[in-house]
Parts: C-alpha cells; structure tokens; sequence
C-alpha cells in the first residue's frame, strides 16, 4: 500500500459521486482545498480525469479564483492591510518587520507550516489603521514592536494544541 494514494482517498471518494458533471468543478474544488489546505497538482488531475476535461480546464479555474491556491496554506493566515489608510500610517514596516521575524516574504509561508503572510487590501477598518487580522482576530494600530507579541500568541497557541 501506498501512503501518497491513501492521502488522496477523501478526494477520490468525493469524485466516486457519478452524478458529478463539468458544472461542479468549483464545489469540487472547494471540496479539495477544505480537505488539503490548497489545491495539489495531483488532485488537478484526478478531478480532470474524473469530469473527463483537461487538466489545463481545472488549472485555469483554479488559478481564476483568488480563494483558490496552489501553495500549501500556514495553520495561521496573517492578513496585513497595505490599503491607503494603513500604508500611510506605516503598514509597510509592519510587513517588513513580519518577513523578519518569520525568515519569508509576503505571500509565503513557513518551512513548518505554521503561518503565511498575506498582504491584503483595505479591511474595512480604515479608522484604526495599521490593521493586520490573524486568521480571525483583529489587531488594531499595530507598531512594529507589536509583531514578536502578535506571533507569540499564535505559537503558544500551536503549543498548547499539541
Ligand atoms: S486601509 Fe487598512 S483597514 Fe482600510
């Protein structure tokens, strides 16, 4: 028995539906990334193969729909605002200061999975800027002394759930 196939079982299950058709593509494909945390390669060709279309079909679909990633996911998404309000009161430096202590750059994520770093668009919460959102919690007028704080939150977080 193969390990790499048993991590495809869910997936394959899923597809055993022979009711599926080419219009569930995305269901399937949200589907795939609830289960995977992203959308592997190898399970671009087991859905294509399975709604009988190409490969290029369901790669052009999931590379249309931003929610849709290729790239595994950290465990904690670090969404920071760049939109105007933060940027100007000193969003980039809290993004610079991000990449610094977790050692990647924006759109990345770490070697252990723990966290990705997102650089969004404005949040919604222009009067409280710099914003940054983890996962869900929001964090207000965030400095860059705030950001060890922030991941430590997070890592102990990680901790305690093991
Ligand atoms: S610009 Fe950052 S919350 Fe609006």
């Amino acid at each position: 028995m193969c390990k790499e196939n048993d991590l495809f079982q869910p997936l394959k299950a899923f597809l055993a539906n022979d009711q599926l058709t080419e219009s569930d593509l995305i269901e399937i494909l949200h589907f795939t990334q609830d289960h995977f945390g992203y959308i592997p390669d190898e399970a671009q060709f087991l859905i294509a193969k399975r709604l009988k279309i190409p490969t290029s079909r369901v790669y052009g679909v999931v590379t249309f729909y931003s929610y849709f990633t290729q790239v595994p996911k950290g465990e904690n998404q670090i969404s920071i605002c760049l939109g105007t309000a933060c940027y100007i009161k000193g969003a980039q430096s809290i993004l610079n200061e991000f990449e610094k202590q977790l050692g990647i750059s924006a759109g990345e994520t770490t070697a252990d999975r723990h966290f990705s770093i997102n650089p969004t668009r404005c949040l919604g919460d222009c009067s409280k800027a710099p914003v940054v959102m983890v996962n869900e919690d929001v964090y207000s007028r965030v400095e860059p002394s705030d950001v060890s704080k922030i991941l430590d939150i997070y890592r102990m977080e990680s901790q305690e759930a093991k």
